[in-house]
């Protein structure tokens, strides 16, 4: 029993078989599909653990920039947090938010609203390279009380994420339902590693997109306070953290990419590049497992 137990996450329940956090009830999802998506909200959508709480924060700043308040990213899919209200009262609260409104889900995309599909609002999707995704989301199996804290080994972790038994499903599912729809025109793909390597010319591309002029004085400064350390320093106000009842330094670890590397032996390693390129397969898809 105590081996099953390391084998699979527990806690997780399964809303249209699709893994989630008990907190998540299977009318947040239902009602994606009544929901009201405005030709002004910005969509941020990523598997979680791909930097999508990095990419909130140059939003708020790009958004900032143009209005002269710092807007909050609202979550779709999970409960902002598990002590307030909002619990109860998502959607209802979503529907009530003054534009524009910037939206983030960690859903595939066949659960997005029909408005999102239709492409009224602009979405940015995130992606990073799954073995730092494993690693980075075997602490947070460890560490998140609304789960029951998973106690199995590394070894185990990843034979369960290969099997998509996480929060929010199989990685190559999740990526690829995102994927198929990449050279939509209201689609907009980024990647961490790309992020991490030239951070200024990711924030153009996305100031691009978005259709907001910003000087390069302005990408230099956003580029720099939300790089890893600073935003470390003042992540003390991200309302994400809440429900996973994580210190800070847990949620925002090391923000590297190739951490996977000390992580992954050998044979793990092998065993993961044959499963990513059978899943892959020659869909032209391409995030750099190092930079
Ligand atoms: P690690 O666990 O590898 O450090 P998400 O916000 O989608 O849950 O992603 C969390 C991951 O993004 C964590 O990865 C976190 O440290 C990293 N991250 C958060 N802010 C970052 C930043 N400003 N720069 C680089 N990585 C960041």
């Amino acid at each position: 029993a105590l081996e099953h137990y390391k084998e699979s996450v527990p806690g997780l329940h399964h809303v249209k078989s699709l893994p989630l956090i008990p907190v998540v009830k299977e009318d947040n999802i239902r009602n994606l599909q009544d929901m009201e998506i405005r030709d002004d909200d910005v969509l941020v959508a990523g598997y979680p653990k791909s930097g999508t709480h990095w990419l909130e924060e140059i939003l708020s700043l790009l958004f900032g920039q143009q209005n002269g308040k710092k807007l909050r990213m609202h979550s779709i899919d999970f409960v902002p947090s598990l002590t307030t209200k909002e619990n109860d009262d998502l959607l209802p609260m979503i529907s009530n938010l003054p534009s524009p409104r910037v939206l983030a889900t960690h859903l595939p995309y066949e659960y997005m609203p029909p408005g999102v599909k239709a492409g009224k609002c602009k979405t940015i999707c995130i992606v990073r390279n799954p073995k730092d995704v494993a690693v980075s989301y075997f602490h947070y199996h460890k560490n998140t009380n609304a789960l029951g804290l998973y106690d199995g080994s590394w070894e185990q972790f990843l034979e369960v994420f290969h099997k998509g038994e996480v929060v929010l499903g199989d990685w190559y599912e999740h990526v690829l339902s995102w994927w198929l729809h990449a050279k939509d025109s209201n689609i907009h793909f980024c990647c961490f590693e790309d992020m991490k390597k030239h951070p200024q010319k990711e924030i153009e591309r996305l100031a691009a997109f978005l259709d907001k002029p910003v000087s390069e004085e302005i990408t230099k400064g956003i580029a720099k306070a939300t790089n890893f350390d600073k935003m470390r320093r003042t992540a003390k106000n991200n309302q994400g953290v809440c429900i996973f009842d994580q210190s800070i330094p847990k949620f925002m670890r090391k923000g590297k990419v190739g951490d996977w590397k000390n992580y992954f032996t050998v044979s793990q390693n092998e065993k993961f590049d044959k499963h990513h390129s059978n899943k892959i397969g020659d869909i032209g898809i391409h995030i750099p497992f190092e930079i």
